[in-house]
């Protein structure tokens, strides 16, 4: 058992062969936090760890003793006040208006495996073996509350996860304010702090800065974790770098609205939080009921950024994705939404479809604009049944019209959503969030459907279950396009409002859940106007995500870059899309474009059938290429080598588990002339393994492992000289470079 209790000291300590977590009950029976990092031995005790000392100016827990304020206590779930002023993990206000708690230590449970979490997404384990689990009950007595602290260290993995549950006992009808998911004190503030941050068709660039004393945070209150800021930060030694050094990463399994933050204190004492976002929160905990807050995980690396990335993948890829699709290479998909926007009748999708066939992609996806009155943005959201002036089959003709090209069918739906111009508003005015006497934003002409109520996803899902069981469907692309602006439920009273939020998403999670039970087979991507809501929590119900709309490959090698640092390439979804490029104008070549989407779940969202002979033919080695090394590249080992924010040439490579296999890839943006001969370093290759290196057919040589990792895979090209037109590569060059051991 990788969690042990030392009963004289209240020590817990949960380690596997990379990591040790240790807290200890504090003498006023709260939780304590003593370590959290690389592995240290089993000691008697690590409460020499737990500092604190008499200071002037700080409010004391006990009568004529100095010394034990919480303000200098590093805490595992702090509560406002009580001796300690920064912002807390749990605030609960009571009938009489108070919100002290007081969470003492009650008793503790161990055991193998790892629960789930009921209705919300959560890493888990096949075998009880893969993971030790601590509960640590803590008790208000006063106000009747039991707080339960879950952590699950995994075996295998260098990372923990952690959640927290609340039930009241007795009588008082109390209300959450905040539940945080994680909070964890470090001893010191040497951190680099890194967000991914952006935009809508920007999403997750790397930003990076210096922790300062003070409170440093990213969250999103827009009901999805959105295109603005991700659920997922960093902490970095300053020392540290993509191959080497500490690192932790920290990851919200969860979709909605959240707070990622860090608070530097006067001694300098991290207080890190993840969870919920408490603005626009509350949760009315009546007597006898439960609150369960997300998971958040926690990984530590020693080996740098790209350890703790590679961490993540294994993890989120194979312990938190689901399903039939989670270990398959992902199919490669053509889209019409760029080749046709709404403008298609059923024989142009065909042609599309057999045009693609042809050049050997798997599945035809149909993305908006196939239901109802829906020709444009302004109707028919909520009308989740077929236009059959448009596809006089519906989609069950189409989808076995498909079928019999030899391909897959897919199909886009935005469930969450609804038009003012449908019949399902028409019917339910009262079915979208608004608030009483309040205008209503909208955001492309819809309304967002009001997921809290069960009724709602009941009607949701009968209409979405009557299209996929007549039909041939084997993927779905569920989409989601704007933001909330009044969350207000008509169905909830007035205490309950501050759930909305929270109980939205719920609400769409359980529609998931639902449908990927009854359709057991088919592929689910997510998607939100892109990446706006790319979090690990829906990795839970659909395994890939549309990482951005913005298709253009240039500016897609800074997003998947971005997004690579805690979410696995099999996860991000990334298609060639036609030049000039529809959302920069940009010409870009077809191979440059290729070798980006590769790293990817591969699709193309053009019409192939407007290439030319030799764009086709490239078209059909890329897909040649994706067929034969989707394998590593999805399932490998993900290394980052070169940032797109850090200069003008991106670099990443994966390696096969055994190391016999290695893809490099090399994207140099702007062209550049006389300029240094470049040699790029690999990492995770064997070192005496005999590397034969190929680009584009040709043979590249052969060098040992040791050579490439240390001396690097020479990468000068054809700018290091006065080019001449012939074999200049021009701007947005890039090289596959196939490696393969004897
Ligand atoms: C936004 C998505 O990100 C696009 O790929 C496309 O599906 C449109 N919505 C359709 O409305």
């Amino acid at each position: 058992m990788a969690i042990i209790y030392n009963q004289e000291t209240g020590e817990f300590h949960l380690y596997n062969d990379g990591i040790s977590y240790i807290m200890k009950i504090l003498r006023n029976g709260q939780m304590g936090q003593l370590y959290f990092g690389k592995k240290v031995p089993a000691e008697q005790s690590y409460s020499y760890l737990e500092e604190h000392t008499k200071r002037s100016t700080l409010s004391e827990v006990y009568e004529n003793q100095y010394g034990f304020s919480l303000e200098q206590i590093r805490q595992e779930y702090p509560s406002y006040g009580t001796t300690d002023y920064r912002l807390p993990a749990v605030e609960i206000a009571q009938e009489n208006g108070s919100r002290i708690t007081n969470f003492t230590y009650v008793s503790h449970r161990i055991y193998a495996g790892k629960p789930g979490l009921p209705g919300l997404p959560a890493t888990y384990v096949e075998k009880d073996q893969e993971a030790d689990t601590l509960e640590i009950l803590l008790r208000d007595e006063l106000i009747g509350v039991e707080m339960t602290l879950l952590y699950t260290i995994f075996t295998e993995e260098n990372a923990v996860a952690r959640s927290v549950k609340f039930r009241n006992y007795k009588n008082e009808k109390l209300q959450i304010e905040t539940a945080m998911s994680l909070s964890l004190d470090l001893p010191d503030a040497d951190y680099d702090w890194i967000q991914f941050s952006g935009a809508w068709s920007r999403e997750r660039h790397v930003k990076e800065r210096r922790l300062q004393q003070g409170v440093q945070s990213v969250g999103s209150l827009r009901g999805a974790s959105s295109h603005i800021h991700n659920p997922f930060v960093v902490l970095k030694r300053p020392t540290a770098d993509e191959f080497q050094g500490e690192v932790m990463g920290f990851s919200l399994v969860y979709s909605g609205n959240f707070l990622a933050q860090a608070e530097v204190d006067t001694f300098n004492v991290t207080r890190m939080m993840l969870g919920i976002h408490p603005q626009e929160f509350s949760w009315c905990l009546k007597p006898g009921e439960e609150f369960q807050t997300p998971e958040a995980v926690l990984v530590y690396s020693d080996r740098g950024l790209n350890g703790m990335s590679q961490t993540f993948h294994r993890l989120y890829r194979t312990r938190l994705a689901r399903g039939e699709w989670r270990d398959k290479v992902r199919p490669i998909l053509i889209n019409n939404w760029e080749a046709t926007y709404f403008d298609f009748t059923e024989e142009k999708l065909l042609e599309i479809a057999q045009t693609a066939k042809e050049d050997g992609v798997e599945l035809f996806v149909l993305d908006d604009g196939w239901f109802s009155t829906r020709r444009n943005d302004t109707s028919g959201l909520g009308d989740w049944w077929e236009n059959r002036d448009l596809l006089p089959e519906g989609i069950k003709g189409l989808s076995e019209k498909i079928e019999a090209l030899g391909m897959k069918f897919g199909l886009w739906f935005e469930l969450e959503m609804v038009n003012k111009d449908s019949e399902l508003y028409r019917k339910h005015p009262d079915w979208i969030l608004a608030a009483p006497g309040r205008s209503q934003s909208h955001g492309r002409t819809q309304y967002v459907l009001d997921f809290s109520r069960k009724e709602v996803v009941d009607a949701i899902y009968n209409m979405t279950e009557k299209v996929l069981s007549g039909a041939k469907v084997s993927y779905i692309k569920w989409d989601m396009n704007r933001y909330i602006t009044e969350c207000y439920s008509a169905a909830y009273p007035a205490e309950q409002q501050g759930e909305i939020f929270h109980r939205y998403i719920l609400g769409v999670y359980d529609l998931y859940e639902r449908l990927i039970q009854a359709f057991p087979h088919i592929l689910f991507e997510s998607c939100a106007s892109g990446g706006g809501r790319f979090d690990a929590g829906m990795l839970y119900y659909a395994p890939q995500a549309w990482t951005s709309d913005d298709s253009d490959a240039a500016e897609r090698l800074k997003i998947q870059y971005g997004t690579s640092f805690s979410y696995p390439v099999s996860s991000m979804g990334a298609h060639v899309s036609v030049t000039p490029n529809h959302q920069l104008a940009r010409m870009t070549p077809l191979k440059f474009r290729g070798d980006v989407a590769a790293f990817g779940a591969f699709g193309y969202e053009l019409d192939l059938s407007r290439l030319s002979e030799t764009e086709r033919r490239r078209v059909r080695e890329q897909i040649a290429f994706v067929k034969k090394y989707r394998e590593l590249i999805q399932h490998g080992t993900f290394f980052r080598l070169s940032s797109p924010f850090q200069g003008n040439i991106t670099a990443w490579m994966v390696v096969s588990e055994d190391k016999k296999q290695a893809i490099v890839a090399i994207y140099k943006v702007l062209n550049d002339v006389n300029c240094e001969f470049r040699r790029m370093r690999l990492h995770g290759l064997g070192d005496g393994m005999l590397y034969h290196i190929r680009e584009d057919g040709q043979d590249r040589g052969a060098h040992y492992g040791a050579e490439l990792m240390r001396a690097g895979l020479v990468s000068s090209d054809a700018s290091a000289s006065e080019v001449q037109v012939k074999d200049n590569p021009g701007d947005f060059y890039s090289r596959i470079f196939i490696l393969e051991a004897e």
